[in-house]
């Protein structure tokens, strides 16, 4: 059996856990029956053939380390299947490599626009597994992709010491957390650690909301207020608005990302100082945490067993504590958001923190 095994789009904790899980067990189930491919940078690997033999050892010792020993790149969706003057498409190309390298199934580990593309590879008749990664486990059908829980270990580490500075200088601090369109990650880490007010895309901020629980604080006598902020996170007017309208207006925007323009706006609103802070890309990089271990250990498992029994089209996902196969075309294109009314945000709510809104 012929495997090829690519990491697409922006890389997370774990992958190198979750390629390892995969190829360990094929190569223990199967022995020399497989030989597995490593297909360089992601989707630019399938498109130009770029691909090479590995061997058990280049599995080894690699539970722990950050990044993609595959590399990794970020290949459009929407670029796929254009073609210029009847040129071979993009898939045209990857179909090519598929037929050309002889490869008996594709393990795919990727996110949200990585998932548009497997299923459109499956559609053409290719044989794809795939895995959940993104830190912003925004990916539909599973309840948890890799990578989220290092990475909310990361956002969380970085609120619990802004904490001492912000409490030594009584000041209102802004953490602006990654997630892309979905709130997870924001929501998870700024209740693990503490955060005072959570602003998440999924429920619309207001400026003035903010201030009120700032103001709400100081009265109760705390010295420093932390908002953590989703990269993704919208006003209530922006919520009115069209997507159209929406993208004009945020070209337009005067600041580097929506933290600073918060920070401006309840510096007006509450004569406060306010700082930023933003952790960015160090949010997805080192090693992965123990949980995202075993969570992309169970999933490479799964994956392994899936191609040894030729159940092809599927991306493994964890549901009720069991990790399921998941077909891809249901996957495929939608996005995993934030319920506003779920458990997680009712309890931020009863522990008194403001999620920004003018609820509480
Ligand atoms: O999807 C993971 C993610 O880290 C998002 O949280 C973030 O919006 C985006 O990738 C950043 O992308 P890039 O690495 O291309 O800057």
């Amino acid at each position: 059996m012929k495997i090829g095994i690519l990491t697409s789009g922006g890389d997370c904790q774990g992958l190198n856990a979750a390629i390892r899980g995969v190829s360990k067990t094929l190569f223990h189930e199967l022995g020399s029956d497989v030989t597995i491919y490593g297909i360089r940078d992601g989707y630019r690997g399938l498109i130009e053939g770029d691909y090479h033999v590995m061997s058990p050892k280049d599995f080894s010792d690699i539970l722990t380390l950050g990044g993609t020993i595959l590399g990794t790149s970020r290949q459009p969706f929407k670029e796929m299947q254009k073609t210029d003057d009847n040129a071979p498409s993009r898939l045209d190309k990857m179909l090519k490599t598929v037929h050309d390298a002889g490869f008996d199934c594709l393990v795919i580990l990727g996110g949200n626009g990585t998932h548009k593309t497997a299923n459109l590879l499956a559609e053409h008749g290719v044989n794809v597994v795939t895995l959940p990664k993104t830190i912003d486990n925004d990916l539909w059908g599973t309840e948890m992709t890799f990578g989220f829980q290092s990475a909310i270990e990361i956002a969380s580490t970085v609120i619990d010491s802004i904490h001492s500075t912000a409490f030594s200088h009584s000041r209102v601090f802004i953490v602006e957390i990654m997630g892309h369109k979905a709130g997870w990650l924001t929501l998870y880490a700024g209740i693990a650690s503490g955060a005072d007010i959570i602003v998440i895309p999924e429920i619309p901020y207001s400026a003035k909301a903010i201030a009120k629980a700032i103001e709400k604080r100081e009265k109760s006598g705390k010295r420093f207020s932390i908002i953590a902020v989703a990269e993704g996170a919208i006003s209530q007017e922006e919520a009115k608005l069209s997507k159209k309208e929406f993208k004009a207006a945020r070209e337009k925007m005067p600041y580097p990302s929506i933290s600073y323009r918060i920070a401006d706006e309840l510096k007006a609103l509450t004569g406060q100082e306010i700082r930023v802070t933003i952790p960015g890309h160090f949010q997805r990089g080192g090693p992965p945490c123990p949980a995202d271990r075993l969570l992309t250990t169970r999933f490479g498992v799964a994956a392994a067993e899936l191609i040894r029994n030729k159940k092809y089209g599927y991306m493994v996902a964890l549901q009720n504590d069991k990790i399921v196969p998941v077909p891809l075309a249901e996957v495929a294109g939608k996005l995993k958001t934030v319920p506003p009314d779920g458990e997680v945000v009712h309890a931020a709510r009863a522990l008194g923190l403001s999620m920004g809104d003018d609820e509480g």
